[in-house]
């Protein structure tokens, strides 16, 4: 969508703040002895009491508020009784709709710990993210965040993962632009408006970059089972820097 009016981003900024903090409190609960459905649950019952849903829940049918996705599955991953232990690496996504609007965030971690190899990913990440969200500007061409992500990922000896790509939000949770590339793609020639609402999210990995579905039709796994990350926010685009919305 564009958000065109104060009204707009008023309430942008009030779901953006609802799905940062429901990320924040299920990433200090991430604790070993959890299981992912518990972590879910954290979450479902915050935007519960913050008169929030779940964006995919109530969309697409999917088997849980948040997706928790526990390597080699890096995105979509169903909450379940799988029991959190220390050092594990894990992505946490939220996305709800409070009045019509929608947002998107997501991060990754790991349990209890901090692995060197795995810090080092997480930094690019947060980095390909934070450059590609200042590259996104009002009449600049829609894939300088994409060219910005893989720069990025590139300086640091990653790639990122080619299927797994940002998108158009606010009215509902995917919508136009579809497909927010995380690479450099030539001929892709859209042009950004102010006021277009994104949801960026990188995916790095040092491994190829490609991924499968498992079974259960749900969970992303990368195809070499090697470690992935991802870092997302909703931004409204301006002439200048974004307003980041899930900050
Ligand atoms: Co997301
Ligand atoms: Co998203």
């Amino acid at each position: 969508m564009n958000a065109d009016t104060e009204n707009d981003i008023k309430h942008l900024k009030a779901i953006g703040k609802i799905c940062a903090q429901t990320l924040k409190k299920m990433m200090k609960h991430a604790q070993p002895g959890i299981t992912t459905a518990e972590l879910d649950n954290i979450g479902s019952e915050f935007l519960k009491a913050e008169g929030a849903k779940s964006a995919p829940q109530t969309m697409y049918k999917f088997p849980g508020a948040t997706c928790i996705s526990v390597t080699p599955v890096i995105a979509h991953g169903i909450p379940g009784g799988y029991v959190l232990k220390e050092g594990d690496l894990i992505n946490i996504d939220v996305s709800a709709e409070l009045d019509g609007y929608f947002a998107d965030t997501g991060a990754s971690m790991v349990v209890a710990r901090r692995i060197p190899e795995i810090e080092k990913l997480f930094t690019a990440a947060r980095s390909a993210l934070d450059k590609a969200v200042h590259a996104a500007k009002a009449g600049e061409l829609l894939n300088n965040i994409g060219r910005t992500i893989q720069d990025e990922a590139k300086r640091n000896g990653y790639n990122v993962i080619h299927e797994l790509t940002g998108h158009g939000i606010g009215k509902s949770l995917h919508e136009d632009p579809s497909a927010i590339y995380n690479f450099h793609k030539p001929d892709d020639r859209r042009i950004l408006t102010e006021g277009l609402v994104l949801a960026i999210e990188p995916f790095l990995t040092p491994g190829r970059g490609r991924i499968v579905e498992e079974k259960d039709r749900w969970s992303l796994r990368t195809v070499d089972r090697t470690i992935a990350a991802q870092f997302e926010h909703t931004v409204i685009v301006t002439k200048n820097k974004p307003i980041i919305l899930t900050a």
